[in-house]
């Protein structure tokens, strides 16, 4: 099937299609609209449904055109139906819903998790299920037993507090770099010493999967309240190399355990936050040292796009699922109801 797929869950409006094979992409089109929120510190969500509303029309334009196909010509829609922020969401549905109807194709609504899990699955060689998947973006830090692409997925383990990209981005805007701030820590970190400033490293207990970054954040306020003078443009460098440290630490100590414990063996990070270059370099340590298999992403497929929209819902078109104009702004997860034993996983 060529498939339609459709992201708007919160600042970028994205269109992609996926070409039979389930891995050419005809078209990727992302418009984002980090400069209209920058000035902000965060999103505004009303500017960004409204953005998006403009939009529209011009980006699906854009990607038929870069596919070279008429509408008629697509076999299936895959659009984000949730999590996200509601009005952002509600653009690309009713879109979805509007060609659905206009063309009489199948649609289905797509978890914008399972869909960055499902951007590995455009990479070649694609990961090999079970593996497990670290989650990591800017609302959500889960831990997940994937058996296989479309699931049910086993939930391991999710922050209690703040998702790791928050954290990145809530202790960017306090020392003034702007929104979204986990890719300007980054970048400031980068060949820095990661001594100078340290943090600490809270986890929420040893036997389970679950993440704390409160803690960290709030240090990391303290410290820059408490300060008796700005930073230097080294100080600053620093500090990003220290926060981050303790952020990659905190990730890869439950992802690791969790990939051994689940006897998978392989770990697949996904998210907008696995771009980060000190967990990309630190988890690939790790991996060789352990002999864990792990699976990098490209940093393109690790932040918000269509394409893992349309790879996730590819899987679900092809097994025949049609969720017609019923859709709306549900999450469909097929999580599994399992609670996990603490500590453990089934292999
Ligand atoms: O997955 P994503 O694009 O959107 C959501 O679903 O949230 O993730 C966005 C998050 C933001 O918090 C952003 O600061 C973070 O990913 N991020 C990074 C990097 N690039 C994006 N965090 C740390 N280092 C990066 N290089
Ligand atoms: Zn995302």
């Amino acid at each position: 099937m060529i498939v339609l797929g459709i992201e708007s869950s919160c600042d970028e409006l994205a269109v992609a299609v996926l070409d039979r094979d389930g891995k050419t992409l005809r078209a990727n089109v992302v418009r984002t609209q980090v400069e209209i929120h920058a000035k902000y510190g965060g999103i505004v969500p009303e500017i960004a449904s409204r953005d998006h509303i403009r939009s529209l029309s011009m980006v699906l334009a854009r990607a038929f055109e870069d596919a070279k196909l008429t509408p008629q010509e697509i076999d299936g829609i895959a659009v984000t139906s949730g999590p996200g922020l509601v009005g952002s969401l509600l653009c690309g549905v009713e879109l979805a819903k509007g060609l659905a109807l206009a063309l009489d194709k199948p649609i289905v609504g797509v978890n914008h998790l399972e869909g960055h899990i499902a951007a590995a699955f455009l990479e070649t060689p694609a990961p090999k299920p079970p593996f497990v998947s670290l989650l990591i973006s800017g609302g959500h830090t889960s831990l997940m037993l994937v058996r296989a692409l479309g699931g049910p997925y086993e939930h391991l383990g999710s922050t209690r507090d703040d998702a790791a990209g928050e954290a990145f981005d809530k202790t960017a805007k306090l020392l003034g770099l702007g929104y979204p701030g986990g890719i300007v820590i980054d970048r400031l970190a980068k060949d820095r010493p990661r001594d100078r400033f340290t943090f600490p490293v809270l986890m929420p207990g040893k036997d389970n999967f679950d993440f704390s970054f409160s803690g960290l954040k709030t240090a990391a306020a303290r410290m820059i309240r408490e300060r008796p003078t700005p930073f230097t443009p080294d100080e600053l460098g620093d500090f990003c190399a220290g926060f981050q440290e303790a952020v990659v630490d905190n990730l890869l100590k439950k992802a690791f355990r969790a990939t051994l414990v689940s006897g998978t063996g392989t770990l697949v990070l996904a998210g907008g936050v696995a771009a980060n270059s000190r967990l990309r370099e630190k988890a690939a340590m790790r991996a060789a040292r352990e002999q864990v298999a792990l699976f990098l992403p490209s940093r393109a497929n690790c932040t918000d796009n269509a394409a893992m929209i349309a790879r996730a819902g590819y899987e679900r078109l092809m097994r025949g699922e049609n969720h017609g104009l019923s859709i709306d702004t549900r999450s469909y997860w097929p999580l599994t109801d399992k609670v996990t034993p603490k500590g453990s996983v089934r292999p």
